[in-house]
C-alpha cells in the first residue's frame, strides 16, 4: 500500500470528495482584500469539490502576545467574515482550533518526532523571531510548525490550500507524517501542498512591491473587507501609480498599475487583457472609477452579512460548536490511532 493511500482502520476521505484542510489566524479585527482573493475566493471554490475543513488557528495566535479580549472578539468576527465571504458551514466544517483538543495533543507528539535542528530551519520561525529579537521569542513561535503539521495530519488531509510562504511547513508535515509512519505503521494521509496561484497576490496599494498584509505601514495601502464603501473608494482612487499614464500591464516597471489591473480582472471576472484594451488611452482616473465599483460590489455585501451575523453570536457560536462536533469526531479518531500506535495504555474512557 503506497504511503499516500494509507488504508489503516481510520475513516479515509472520500475518493470523490478529496479532504481538504485550511486555516488562518484570527489576529486582526478585520481580513483584507489580499485574503479575500488569497484565501477566500478559492476556499469557497474548493469547498464545492471537496471534504473542506476550515478552522481559525487561534492556538498559533498565542504564540505571539495577543490580548485575551481582543483575540476572542477577532476570532468570531474572522469566523463571521469566512461565513459572510462564502465559506458555508452546512457544507464545509468550520471550527475553531481550540475547540478540538486533538490539536494541542498531536502536536505533543509530533514535537517528539522533530528533530531540533529540523526544526530551526524553518524560515518563517527566524523571520519572526528575527522581528521580535530571538531571545524574547517563544517556543511556541518555535514548534509552531509543527502544531500546524498536526492541524493537517488529524484530518488527513489531502490537499492544504496555502500560499508560496507556506510551502515548508507543509513539507516538514509531509516529512514528519512519512517519519509515523514507517516508525509506527500508517497512520496518516501524506498530504500535498496546493500551492495558489501567485496571480492571486495582491500588492499594497500605497507600495505596490509589498503584498498587502495587515503589518502595512500605511493604512491606506490595504483594504479592510469591514471599511466603509467611502473609505474603500478613497482608497482606490488614491492608489499609488505612476507618471506615464499609458495603461498596459507591466509588472515591473509598472507595478501599481498591474496590481490595480489584477484586482479588476479577478473581482471583475474577466482576463486581464480584456481590461487593459477597455481602458487603454483612458486616464488611470477612469479605470481607477470603475475598480472602487467593483471592489464595494464584493465588498459591501461580505460587510452588511459580517456586521449581521456579529449582531448574534449566539448563533454563531451555535454553528461553530455543531462544526466543532464534527471536527472533534475525524480528530479523535486519528489521535487515538497516534496514542495506540506509540504504546500509550488506553484509557477506560476519553476524560472531556
Ligand atoms: P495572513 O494574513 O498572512 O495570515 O494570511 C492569511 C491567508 O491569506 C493566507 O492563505 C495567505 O496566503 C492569504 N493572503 C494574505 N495576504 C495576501 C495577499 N496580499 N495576496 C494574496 N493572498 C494573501
Ligand atoms: N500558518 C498558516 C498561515 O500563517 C495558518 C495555518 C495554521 C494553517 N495551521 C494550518 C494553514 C494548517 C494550512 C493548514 O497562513
Amino acid at each position: 500500500m503506497p504511503l499516500d493511500s494509507p488504508l489503516t482502520d481510520i475513516e479515509r476521505p472520500d475518493i470523490e470528495r478529496p479532504r481538504l484542510l485550511s486555516g488562518m489566524q484570527p489576529s486582526a479585527d478585520s481580513l483584507h482584500l489580499g485574503n479575500y482573493i488569497g484565501a477566500l475566493l478559492s476556499w469557497k471554490a474548493l469547498q464545492e469539490t471537496h471534504d473542506a475543513f476550515f478552522f481559525l488557528a487561534d492556538l498559533h495566535a498565542i504564540t505571539v502576545p495577543q490580548d485575551p479580549a481582543e483575540l476572542r472578539a477577532n476570532t468570531r468576527r474572522t469566523m463571521a467574515q469566512y461565513i459572510a465571504a462564502g465559506i458555508d458551514p452546512a457544507k464545509s466544517t468550520l471550527f475553531v482550533q481550540s475547540h478540538v483538543p486533538a490539536h494541542a495533543e498531536l502536536a505533543w507528539v509530533l514535537n517528539t518526532l522533530t528533530g531540533f535542528g529540523e526544526a530551526a530551519r524553518m524560515t518563517q520561525f527566524k523571520d519572526k523571531a528575527a522581528k521580535q529579537g530571538q531571545e524574547a521569542a517563544s517556543v511556541g513561535l518555535f514548534t509552531y510548525p509543527i502544531l500546524q503539521a498536526g492541524d493537517i495530519l488529524l484530518y488527513q488531509a489531502v490537499d492544504v490550500p496555502v500560499g508560496e510562504d507556506q510551502r515548508q511547513h507543509i513539507e516538514l508535515t509531509r516529512d514528519l507524517a512519512t517519519r509515523f509512519n514507517s516508525r509506527f505503521g500508517d497512520t496518516f494521509t501524506v498530504p500535498k501542498p496546493y500551492i495558489l496561484k501567485d496571480t492571486a497576490k495582491i500588492f499594497d496599494l500605497q507600495n505596490p512591491g509589498a503584498k498587502m498584509s495587515k503589518s502595512a505601514e500605511s493604512p491606506t495601502g490595504l483594504i479592510w473587507l469591514l471599511d466603509e464603501p467611502k473609505v474603500t473608494e478613497k482608497k482606490i482612487m488614491r492608489a499609488v501609480t505612476d507618471a506615464d499614464g499609458e495603461v498596459r500591464f507591466d509588472r515591473e516597471a509598472k507595478p501599481g498599475l498591474a496590481n490595480l489591473l489584477t484586482l479588476f480582472a479577478i473581482l471583475g471576472n474577466r482576463s486581464i487583457e480584456s481590461v487593459v484594451e477597455e481602458f487603454a488611452g483612458g486616464g488611470y482616473g477612469t479605470l481607477k472609477k470603475a475598480l472602487a465599483a467593483i471592489v464595494v460590489e464584493t465588498v459591501e455585501p461580505i460587510r452588511t452579512r459580517t456586521l449581521e451575523l456579529l449582531e448574534d453570536p449566539a448563533e454563531l457560536d451555535r454553528i461553530l460548536a455543531a462544526n466543532a462536533e464534527k471536527a472533534n469526531a475525524v480528530a479523535e479518531q486519528t489521535l487515538a490511532t497516534v496514542y495506540d500506535r506509540v504504546g500509550f495504555l488506553p484509557p477506560l474512557r476519553r476524560h472531556r
